[in-house]
């Protein structure tokens, strides 16, 4: 048993890592029934949307799971920069035929925040994750109050170290492969991110804490490999994405099931943060990283209309088709089935 299971009391040391946009409760339940950690992502949320999605976790599980938050500071709108944005998507708006004065505000992505702490108070889950850093620590003390324990993203041993040292109790080392966004939050420089086989023992080494693996695991043989590094544990998530339980969208899943899905970026132009996307039109055109882009999350606004209107023709090319390198793990099984597969070789 990892150190991971103990920590938790759970079966497999898998962790089905929160996907804020294409999964709920289903996903999460489903993958705590079966033994791992299921995850509830919040940053795309109100705070009604969460309590609902954690009663029905409640009503259906007495199982461990866990609860992930966003960590960003929310930026001040730049009217100017708006002004770039919009001139950089006009001919998409002109070719589609779609009036740029009536783009809604939002759909953004909220921070953690008190709001968020009171109302998860009532549900204390036995995990609560956060990507882009910690929140503040009269936050992160309330969170420990009740008894939750607190994981966090790195993509750094410097990160790691800093986690570390501000209290966490576990690591998730994300890898450069890795679907999703980039966690990164001491720098704001790329070339500061490295692949999950160089970044998972150098972390294992400079902490004392459970290290959990995350970008590119797809199969048992991987969840292994993570293993024998050191990790105490794997976070999976792109090999989620086709389970029936998660709330892909029909081009998302056409995308992870076409060729078009081993070739990914890091691209800033969907949120106005890196995160890693099958190359699309948008990608190609604007991309893969845009200085037009708005501060994260602003930019997902403007592309919203765009993103529906070619959904609705079938069309992914301004769709954030979220993946990590290695799409060949997704199967269209259900979610504990999958599960039970990744943990198959420990
Ligand atoms: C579609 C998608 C959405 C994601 N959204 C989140 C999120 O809301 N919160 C988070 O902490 N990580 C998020 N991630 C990153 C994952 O936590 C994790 O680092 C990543 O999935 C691991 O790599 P893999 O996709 O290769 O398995 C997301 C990843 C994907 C693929």
């Amino acid at each position: 048993m990892s150190t991971l299971q103990s920590l938790l009391g759970i079966e497999l040391p898998i962790i089905q890592a929160p996907m804020a946009g294409v999964q709920g409760s289903a996903l999460a339940l489903a993958v705590s029934n079966a033994g791992g950690l299921g995850s509830l992502p919040c940053a795309m949320l109100s705070l009604d949307a969460m309590r609902n999605e954690l009663a029905k976790i409640k009503s259906h599980t007495t199982r461990p799971y866990n609860v992930n938050f966003f960590c960003h500071v929310p930026p001040t709108p730049s009217a100017e920069r708006e002004t770039v944005w919009r001139a950089a998507l006009a001919r998409y708006y002109q070719e589609f035929g779609l009036d740029m004065a009536a783009i809604p505000a939002g759909p953004g992505r909220t921070p953690f925040s008190s709001e968020f702490a009171d109302a998860l108070s009532e549900f204390r889950p036995t995990v609560v994750s956060f990507h882009f850093g910690l929140p503040s620590t009269e936050l992160v003390a309330r969170v420990r109050s009740w008894g939750s324990k607190i994981f966090c993203s790195a993509t750094t041993v410097d990160e790691a170290r800093w986690l570390e040292t501000h209290g966490v109790d576990a690591i998730i080392a994300q890898g450069l492969e890795a679907g999703g966004h980039r966690g990164i939050f001491l720098s704001q420089d790329l070339t500061t991110q490295v692949g999950t086989f160089a970044l998972v023992p150098q972390i294992v080494r400079a902490v004392k804490l459970p290290v959990i693996a995350a970008g590119g695991i797809a199969d048992a043989k991987g969840v292994a490999a993570a293993m024998a590094l050191g990790a105490a544990g794997v976070q999976i998530g792109t090999a989620y994405l086709l389970c029936p339980e998660a709330a892909t969208s029909a081009v998302h899943r056409a995308a992870l099931k076409s060729e078009n899905a081993r070739h990914t970026a890091l691209t800033n132009v969907f949120t106005g943060r890196p995160s890693r996307i099958i190359v699309n039109r948008l990608v190609k055109e604007l991309g893969p990283i845009s200085a037009a882009a708005p501060a994260f999350p602003l930019a997902t606004s403007a592309i919203a209309p765009l993103r529906a209107k070619a959904e609705s023709q079938g069309s992914g090319d301004f769709s954030p088709l979220w993946s990590g390198q290695n799409a060949s793990g997704c199967r269209e099984i259900p979610a504990a089935d999958l599960t039970r597969e990744l943990a198959a070789g420990l």
